[in-house]
């Protein structure tokens, strides 16, 4: 009897909730829906494996996507989505949707309103004042500290050279997030010495469990996530970030109290220039108005908002190159040839040598393009939007912008747009007629702020470890690269980014 009633009311609920919905489904249904939608599941029963297995559901979305001129409708219960992989649309809605989907409610959960999920009437305010802190001037005076974290990851990664196979990943992301610290807010952090410090620790199982929370329906709500074990130590990592945050923000506003306390003349003009030596959150504290500007709770939010936005995206992208090359040995051995004429010797990186690196740029946006870091952006529909191809998106739907998709549309990269070819960004060969054909970094106004850094760094570490070692994997036979990929927050490879390295004998003292 009991169940009888719970499920007169569920179906009581539907409907009601089905009324309310009327103009939304009645749109929906005029767009082509995928091939395995089940009546009031939708294709939510497609989300319901592993992490691979949902990045692989995700991936035949966009391929059916692109069957149907780049527009699929999709009900994720009864959440309406597109996913959306047609480049003059796409252009469309990150211009016009500016608003983050719901989705994004549970890393707000670590993050906060920090810029990169925030609702719009924060963000504009704050990416003003992110902006200006990410110019070429700023960013190049991070070159050094690439540098130096590179060349620790290479001495870390000479523990492994020569002995087999082994996972890269817990190198790689190390390397990142002691870069994005240092340059973020200038500690020293050390997780390439300890890849057991609790920060690193804490920002890898929260993402997970984000991840999580994202596709798992029954752990979304609140108030039953609660009950899940997971949701004490998912507290618990909030915690032990937030609190690591908050003591170096309390630290810096010290030191700047000191320093103006100790000044005997008074300048108050701000010169970027001036500040080369500073991290993001000088830069923050002072763009925002000093005393004036960001509460440490906004500043909190901003850095945590780096530190997680320039973490694992860079390393995923590393990995992947790392992967490609020794997938693919001649276009190897061309990058190396390239370093071999750039550093004549056995010296440093200097900033002016990351323009030299013309090859392996072409390799590294090629990867982008393949196997990108973020493979798809949710956005928020708030009115109904009618896109350039003439479909209406309406209002109260979220918008999936397939950047995977995108990148491997054969209308726009050709029959071998599967291909792993770098020379597709010569100069000469590559003519996008469609800016949102290639945004491994996004486009619009949301666009990724930090897309100068991250190519500065993935190109300093890519340099410094392909002139030490060589990248060994097994050949691949075909000229489209398979790796088995997950989606965790980011897209991720499988097998943790397996590789042998063997020593470069032109440099054999590391
Ligand atoms: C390969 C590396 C990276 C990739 C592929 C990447 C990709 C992206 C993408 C796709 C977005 C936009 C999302 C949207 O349009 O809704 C984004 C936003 C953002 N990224 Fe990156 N990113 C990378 C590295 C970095 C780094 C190193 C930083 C900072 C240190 C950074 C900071 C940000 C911030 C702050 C935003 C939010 C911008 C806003 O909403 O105004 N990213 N990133």
């Amino acid at each position: 009897m009991f169940v009888w009633l719970l499920l007169l009311v569920f179906v009581l609920w539907m409907i009601t909730e089905w009324a309310k919905r009327r103009h939304m489904v009645k749109l929906a249904a005029a767009l082509p829906g995928p091939k395995s939608e089940l009546p009031g599941l939708g294709i939510a029963h497609k989300f319901m494996g592993d992490t691979e297995a949902i990045m692989h559901s995700l991936q035949q979305y966009s391929y059916e996507s692109m069957e149907n001129n780049g527009v699929l409708r999709g009900w994720l219960g009864n959440t309406l989505f597109f996913i959306v992989v047609n480049p003059v649309d796409l252009e469309m809605v990150l211009k016009t949707c500016l608003e983050k989907d719901d989705l994004h409610r549970f890393i707000r959960k670590i993050i906060g309103n920090g810029g990169i999920f925030a609702p719009v009437p924060i963000w504009r305010r704050r990416r003003k004042i992110l902006v200006p802190a990410f110019s070429p001037k700023v960013v190049e005076n991070f070159v050094q500290v690439f540098v130096e974290q590179s060349d620790k990851l290479v001495k870390q990664l000479s523990r492994c050279s020569g002995k087999g196979k082994f996972q890269a990943w817990p190198f790689l992301s190390t390397y990142t997030l002691d870069s994005v610290c240092e340059t973020a807010i200038g500690v020293k952090i050390n997780a390439q010495g300890n890849p057991d410090s609790p920060f690193l620790r804490a920002m890898c199982d929260i993402l997970n469990m984000v991840c999580k929370r994202i596709f798992h329906l029954w752990l979304q709500p609140d108030w039953l996530f609660k009950m899940f074990p997971m949701y004490k130590k998912h507290q618990a990592c909030i915690k032990t970030m937030h609190d690591f945050t908050n003591r170096v923000i309390e630290k810096k506003r010290e030191e700047l109290k000191r320093e103006k306390d100790s000044q005997t003349e008074v300048d108050h003009e701000y010169d970027l220039g001036a500040y080369k030596k500073q991290t993001f959150l000088d830069l923050l504290i002072h763009l925002s108005g000093a005393e004036n500007g960001y509460t440490n709770e906004e500043l909190r939010e901003e850095v945590l908002t780096l530190t997680v936005a320039g973490t694992d995206t860079s390393a995923v992208a590393i990995g992947f190159t790392l992967q490609l090359l020794g997938k693919y040995p001649e276009i190897q051995e061309k990058v190396y040839q390239e370093l071999c004429e750039v550093f004549e010797d056995d010296r440093m990186l200097v900033k002016e040598d990351l323009m030299k690196l013309k090859y392996l740029e072409r390799v590294v946006k090629e990867s982008l393009r393949l196997f990108p870091p973020v493979p798809l952006i949710i956005r928020k529909v708030l009115e109904d939007i009618t896109l350039p191809s003439g479909r209406v998106l309406p209002a109260g739907s979220g918008v999936a912008c397939s950047i995977w998709g995108v990148h491997r549309d054969p209308k726009y990269w050709g029959p071998d747009a599967e291909k792993f070819d770098p020379d597709r960004f010569l100069p000469e060969r590559f003519n996008l007629e469609h800016a949102c054909s290639y945004m491994p970094f996004s486009n619009g106004p949301r666009n990724c702020v930090g897309y100068q850094y991250a190519l500065m760094s993935i190109k300093t570490t890519l340099s410094t470890i392909l002139r030490k070692y060589k990248v060994i994997m097994d050949v691949e036979q075909s000229p489209n690269p398979s790796i088995r990929v997950k989606i965790d927050i980011m897209m991720k490879a499988v097998d943790g980014y397996e590789v042998r390295l063997e020593r470069r004998e032109r440099n054999p003292q590391v």
